[in-house]
């Protein structure tokens, strides 16, 4: 199995893509590690506690990390996370407790101790992996690879015109980490899914309603668009009301936006390609962020044609299949739910 290391700003797609991982055979999750981003840290560390029981996984360590970006203030989405980040679901209190260990610790301690063997994944702001550098700063040569959720490469933002929600939250921490990792070769160099692949990867209603059938539960359709807003799932299974509670919101979100009545799977792709790289196609590319532009800061950069003369830093994810992912997420935690 492929052991990973998470770093998570939990966040309805951020749930989604545990869960992904903890119905797919070939990933082992080691250690999640909480930034805040979407909601404040605390309750992203809450989130990831009261998910992984709701999974009968507590196994799994969960650290808390930096609760502040960098230099800026931080910003949080709960207009499109929900209040607590976990949409309209209401988890109960977690009965487990935090890692004692800070996330930068956990960062630094796994890699040492598995060098080359794990995956690191970050679906969040950069901030905790820009700090594991400072007490770790060979982290880019111990990791087998990162994959990232951040940035657009067609420069079309969510957070801003042209900048995507986990680069524009901290740029100088997304900034440390793309030139802390141009030093490695091309086979092990970070995996880059912006907003330009992740906004194709729609999950809809009727995805949902397959989830639930799959897990045995009744009633199977759970995310009706035509119900009212707010309307909760009465699902018998917990993990399929949950995950339909959490959903709804975000995809009422979504909708409000313009964007139609389904969720965009940011985070659960990049957990996707973090296991199985093959689900999309690559351009290599030196990533960099914009940091002092007066209306573009927090973009990313890409050169593709070596006009910098540096290395490549980043295989850019730009084409997948999205049905043949979302198909298979459903599988997956259709029958993880079951179980
Ligand atoms: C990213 O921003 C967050 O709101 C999502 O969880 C995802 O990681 C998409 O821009
Ligand atoms: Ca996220």
């Amino acid at each position: 199995k492929q052991a990973l290391i998470m770093d998570v700003d939990t966040g309805v797609d951020d749930a989604l893509a545990l869960l992904y991982l903890l119905a797919s055979p070939e990933a082992e999750v080691v250690a999640i590690t909480c930034t805040a981003g979407n909601v404040s840290a605390q309750h992203v560390a809450r989130n990831n506690l009261a998910l992984l029981e709701l999974c009968g996984a507590s196994h799994i360590e969960v650290a808390l990390g930096s609760e502040v970006p960098l230099v800026q203030p931080l910003e949080t989405a709960e207009a499109t996370h929900g209040p607590q980040g976990i949409g309209y679901a209401e988890l109960p209190e977690p009965t487990t407790s935090l890692s004692p260990r800070h996330a930068t610790e956990v960062w630094a301690d796994i890699v040492r101790s598995r060098p080359g063997e794990v995956i690191g994944l970050v679906t969040g702001p950069l901030t905790n992996l820009a700090l594991a550098l400072r007490i770790e700063p060979e982290l880019p040569l111990l990791l087998k690879r990162l994959v990232v959720m951040g940035g657009s490469f067609n420069h079309i933002g969510n957070t801003t015109p042209t900048s995507e929600w986990n680069i524009a939250v901290d740029p100088d921490a997304a900034k440390i980490v793309f030139d802390a990792f141009s030093v490695l070769p091309p086979e092990r160099r970070p995996i880059v899914c912006g907003l330009d692949i992740t906004e194709q990867i729609g999950l809809l209603p009727e995805d949902i309603a397959r989830i639930a059938e799959l897990a045995g539960s009744t009633p199977a359709e759970t995310l009706d668009p035509e119900q009212p807003r707010g309307t909760r799932s009465t699902a018998s299974n917990h993990i399929v009301r949950h995950l339909s509670d959490a959903v709804r919101f975000y995809v009422e979100n979504q909708n409000d936006n313009g964007d139609g009545y389904r969720a965009h799977m940011h985070d659960p792709f990049a957990a996707a390609l973090a296991i199985q790289p093959e689900l999309a196609e690559y351009r290599s590319a030196t990533v960099d962020v914009e940091l002092t532009g007066t209306l573009t800061r927090g973009t990313t950069v890409a050169d593709y044609r070596g006009m910098w003369g540096r290395e490549h830093n980043a295989d850019i994810a730009t084409s997948t299949q999205p049905r043949v992912f979302l198909d298979q997420l459903v599988e997956r935690v259709g029958r993880f739910a079951r179980d």
